[in-house]
């Protein structure tokens, strides 16, 4: 899905719905005039445009104009929904490449996972999936924003061996019962605004227990590699790449009690086994 550079650019030949800069993640209500449930009646539009084209949503381009406008109109968090509502049924297989860098990443931590795990942005379960296999992990708190994909990793592991719960809300809000040992943020740093970043790695360090540990998964360079129309120009609007050393400064100058303890990279390869960027898996204890 991702590729390398940190432009986002659409693929020769192909036209982009352009929307307009990110609207703040704080804002209330919905200006756009879609009345109390904009996200609804975007939602309900996109598939009404689909029809009346006689086509699939996914074929949904930038000459919609009044589709683009729509979703102008929402705030991030609902565009962000709205995207993985589409994306969830072909994630998987679109992310095959990544969610392998993601095992190995994990692998090479394993022995500081431990505890009650919260991960903040499960998606389809990768991160519990791979490490309830790992000895000192106790239980798991599976969160994500999306409810499609919530529902996907409910049915992945619906098996799960260990005590797992489930939560369908924004990582800022989420509380853990329970102080945690490990908090996961996993592939979703670069879909989170400036502000959102930290107020997210803020409330992993507050759910955390001292000595526990804050894994941050990414990849770098990352850039928006179109799957389909709707998906790409979805994904471009909600798309915010960070550097390493940005990251790091910024952990350090907000959360000076998440120290830096490892990191790993593993490289990202396309289905050719051609390498085209990289994961990385950075672990950050909290002291004191
Ligand atoms: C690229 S997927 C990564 C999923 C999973 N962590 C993995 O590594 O496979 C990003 C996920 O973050 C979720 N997400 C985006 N913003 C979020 C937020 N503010 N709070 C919680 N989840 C969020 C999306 O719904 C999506 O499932």
């Amino acid at each position: 899905m991702y590729a390398s550079s940190v432009a986002a650019r659409p693929p020769s030949g192909k036209r982009r719905i352009l929307l307009p800069p990110p609207q703040s993640e704080g804002r209330q209500g919905n200006p756009g005039g879609n009345g109390g449930d904009g996200k609804a009646a975007v939602l309900a539009e996109i598939h009404r445009l689909a029809r009346q084209r006689r086509g699939k949503v996914s074929e949904l381009t930038s000459l919609d104009t009044s589709l683009r406008h729509l979703l102008g109109t929402l705030k991030e968090e609902e565009r962000m929904q709205i995207l993985f509502e589409h994306w969830a049924r072909s994630y998987n297989r679109d992310m095959k490449e990544h969610a392998q860098a993601v095992r190995r990443i994990l692998r090479k931590l394993k022995h500081s996972i431990r505890g009650h795990v919260v991960d903040l942005s499960t998606g389809t379960g990768l991160v519990p999936l791979t490490i309830q296999q790992f000895g000192g992990v106790q239980s798991v708190l599976a969160n994500d924003l999306s409810p499609a994909m919530l529902a996907i990793a409910r049915r992945t592991l619906k098996d799960y061996p260990l005590p797992i719960a489930f939560e369908c809300k924004g990582a800022v809000s989420l509380v853990s019962p329970q102080p945690a040992g490990s908090v996961f943020l996993s592939q979703t740093l670069h879909l989170l605004p400036n502000h959102g970043r930290a107020m997210v790695i803020v409330n992993a360090y507050r759910m955390l227990e001292a000595g526990g540990n804050f894994f941050l998964i990414d990849e770098w360079p990352a850039r928006v590699r179109p799957v389909h129309d709707l998906i790409s120009a979805l994904l471009d609007s909600v798309f915010h790449p960070i550097g390493l050393d940005d990251l790091r400064r910024s952990i350090q100058t907000d959360i000076r009690l998440l120290v830096e303890r490892e990191s790993h990279i593993t490289d990202i390869q396309d289905s050719s086994g051609r390498t085209t960027h990289q994961m990385y898996g950075i672990r950050f204890e909290k002291i004191g």
